[in-house]
């Protein structure tokens, strides 16, 4: 990695959590990731969710036509299947043969198209004990669902009521806590005890380490700031941007990067989720800088991930510069546009 004052070279990053959804719109998100990214793990939450591998691979073969479409030959999409009730230990084999790189636990009723995901985790057991013999790593939606759990602490509370214990039963499961967005989670992800092993991990967004919950509320009600977990109070955010910046290897990059159609999220009931990928990298630049931590980018951006997944890590370098890109207001989405994170501001840092 180089650095100085205007310009970062730095290997380049993936992005260890997407939407990217299905249909045309995939066209557009596709564009703006494959611009930074060399791969991304793809969530699994269409409708219907991507539960089995065949339906993982029809997904797959879509989103490889449209890179066809768009001439883009240097970007690899990494698969992954949506954990359900019945999610069978042959399942899990054929998964783990066909290379598919990851489960997801939505928790039902989380989160933007989640009634399909698990009801109880103790309904998982098999699965979840075949996916920790061969290495299978499970990537979490970490917040519970009861209603009578204020938004706010559903996150930390689901650390004490099914992570914990989770890891209990299972201790060599490898699962990723994402898109983490309290102090809790941070300092959980950080202090737990693996026995030296690589089993715990972490991704982090861009708007969970640029922005508080006061984002939510600026001069009105602010709907292209709103995804789950939601945001929370500073005192988060800075707990966050430490464990970022840290240079402990079991934080790494997950934009969460979400597309909604404007309509959709400025309405009565607005979806959930930001849609940061036209410039992510750009995003968490401005976060590390922030706090004069530029030199751990490269670990957190481009090593971290792969190092988890046990996947090579990236050679071709990318470039970054100190120079203000403005983001438009609107993009194409399909046959409707999106607002993507900061519309109609500047962020310091552009890909070249
Ligand atoms: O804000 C979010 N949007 N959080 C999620 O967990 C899902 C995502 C989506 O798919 O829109
Ligand atoms: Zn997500």
């Amino acid at each position: 990695m180089s650095i100085n004052q205007t310009k970062i070279e730095l290997i380049q990053p993936d992005d260890w959590h997407l939407h990217i959804r299905d249909g045309e719109v995939m066209r557009d998100v596709l564009t703006d990731t494959a611009r930074q990214f060399a791969r991304a793990i793809i969530m699994p939450n269409l409708k219907p969710p991507v539960t089995t591998v065949e339906l993982a691979k029809e997904y797959r073969a879509r989103i490889q036509a449209h890179l066809d479409l768009l001439g883009i030959t240097d970007f690899a999409p990494l698969m992954t299947l949506y954990l359900t009730d019945n999610t069978s230990v042959e399942e899990v084999r054929k998964a783990r043969a066909q290379g598919i790189t990851a489960f997801k636990l939505y928790p039902a009723g989380a989160t933007t198209n989640s009634d399909f995901g698990v009801s109880d985790i103790k309904h998982c057991y098999r699965a979840l004990e075949e996916m920790q013999a061969v290495g299978m790593p499970l990537l979490v939606h970490g917040e519970v669902t009861s209603p009578d759990i204020d938004i706010f602490d559903r996150e930390a509370v689901f650390i004490d009521q099914i992570l914990e214990p989770l890891r209990q039963k299972f201790p060599e499961l490898k699962v990723v806590f994402e898109h983490i967005t309290t102090l809790q989670a941070a300092h959980y992800v950080r202090d737990s005890s693996t026995g030296g092993k690589n089993t715990l991990a972490a991704t982090l967004t861009p708007q969970h380490l640029l922005m508080n919950r006061n984002a939510l509320f600026a001069g009105g009600i602010r709907p292209h700031n709103y995804c789950l977990p939601v945001l929370k109070r500073e005192e988060h955010r800075l707990a966050l941007l430490e464990v970022a910046t840290s240079g402990n290897p079991r934080f790494f990059l997950g934009t969460d990067s979400a597309p909604h159609s404007k309509g959709a999220k400025e309405t009565a009931c607005g979806c959930a989720g930001c849609y940061s990928a036209f410039n992510a990298l750009g995003l968490y630049a401005e976060a590390f800088e922030s706090v004069g931590k530029l030199e751990k980018l490269e670990g957190f951006a481009s090593f971290f991930g792969p190092d988890f997944y046990l996947l090579q890590r990236n050679t071709k370098k990318i470039t970054l510069v100190k120079q203000a890109q403005d983001i438009p207001t609107e993009l194409p989405l399909g046959n409707s546009t999106i607002v993507p994170l900061r519309a109609g501001e500047s962020i310091a840092w552009s890909l070249i």
